[in-house]
């Protein structure tokens, strides 16, 4: 599987001012979208953050400007033909399973059964608090998500107004029409945590994983092998198969030279405000996500680096496949130059390799 990691949010997965055209905007995610999907992209991704005035700061404001993911998402189904779109949803923000059940739905007829939900719980305490909410504590988020997604699986499912009360959600003659287009949308979740990854062994039909071990590509593909396996095991033990999906931060040129000095020039130009901002929120927080990354692996972005020439970026994600991952979802740092040479000099390559896969919902 082949994704492209939205950069809805400003300054994208990078802490740095390098010169590069990246913008936030709908109208260049758009572009992003577009493209990705006409490169035969599996799916394209947006992440949903709530942050303070100035975002994580420093002189570039990084993040200070994002769009949220369900909105843009909803834009791009007339936009794009094949690719699936995935948002992420803070369903613990204020949400009833009601109300999200019926936008998915919605969001699902108008890409027709294109549309994916990453339900994320919240691991910031000032997201919380931003929404009046008091923090709950991490596997009682995971609680209350299963119900949350029970439910909106029962009202997808039944042809009969549903009355139920749950333990957190209630509801009385609910009912959602139309249903999805495939009776469910694709379900997505990140996790490492064991309460994160049981609830996306249950739910879940794909599961963004980060490496255990660092950005560090070597490093990462020694330990994959067994976090995917346990993951998948978990999975079955629930009789279900789940897919896995990582995100590297791709720096691909012509030769290798080229691509390193890119990534040096970026590592070179960090702002060091927001790369230690940005640093801290992911060094803090009580996620288990991301916690061998070191700060300047941060300053680069994504959670696997994967620098070199076309040849050497497919030998890199044969390497992720081999260790047990069913997918990248890349993220870039100028997005569509770079994405433009990306589907022009490695999705050929990928497939050559036997690395595509097309995805369906
Ligand atoms: C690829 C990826 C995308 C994520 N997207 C979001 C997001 O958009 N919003 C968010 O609050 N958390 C996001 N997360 C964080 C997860 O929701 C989760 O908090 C984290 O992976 C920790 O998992 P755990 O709860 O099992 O410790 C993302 C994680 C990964 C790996």
């Amino acid at each position: 599987m082949l994704g492209l990691f939205l950069p809805l949010q400003q300054g994208a997965w990078s802490p740095s001012t390098w010169t590069r055209g990246t913008s936030w905007s709908f109208d260049y995610n758009a572009e992003c979208a577009v493209r990705a999907d006409e490169f035969g992209f599996d799916l394209v991704f947006g992440l949903a953050q709530w942050l303070g005035k100035g975002g994580y700061g420093g002189q570039m404001q990084f993040r200070a400007n994002a769009t949220d993911p369900l909105l843009v998402t909803a834009g791009l189904a007339p936009l794009t033909r094949n690719v699936i779109l995935i948002s992420t949803v803070h369903i613990l923000y204020g949400w009833h399973p009601l109300h999200l059940a019926k936008f998915a739905a919605s969001i699902d007829h108008m890409s027709h059964g294109r549309w994916g939900l990453n339900v994320v719980t919240g691991y910031k305490k000032s997201e919380y608090e931003m929404f009046g909410i008091a923090p709950i504590e991490h596997d009682l988020r995971y609680r209350m998500a299963d119900e949350f997604c029970a439910l909106m699986r029962r009202l997808w499912a039944e042809d009969e107004n549903l009355t139920t009360e749950g333990r957190w959600w209630r509801m009385k003659d609910a009912f959602v029409a139309p249903k999805p287009v495939h009776g469910s949308v694709l379900m997505v979740n990140a996790a490492s945590s064991g309460a994160g990854l049981e609830f996306a062994a249950q739910h879940s039909d794909l599961i963004f994983i980060t490496s255990p071990a660092g950005a560090n590509l070597d490093r990462a593909c020694e330990a994959l092998p067994a976090h995917n396996a346990r993951i998948k095991a978990l999975a079955r033990a629930h009789g279900r198969e789940v897919r896995t999906i990582i995100n590297p931060h791709v720096i691909c040129r012509e030769t290798e030279r080229e691509a390193r000095a890119q990534y040096r020039a970026i590592l070179e130009h960090q702002d060091p405000v927001a790369a230690d901002n940005f640093h801290a929120t992911f060094a803090g927080g009580d996620q288990s996500s991301w916690r061998a990354a070191t700060r300047e692996d941060w300053v680069i972005g994504g959670n696997v680096h994967v620098v070199g020439s076309p040849e050497q970026v497919v030998e890199a994600f044969a390497r992720l496949h081999a260790a047990g991952c069913d997918g990248v979802q890349v993220n870039f740092y100028d997005y569509l130059p770079d994405l433009e040479f990306f589907g022009t000099r490695v999705v050929p390559l990928m497939a050559e390799a036997g690395l595509r896969r097309a995805l369906t919902c």
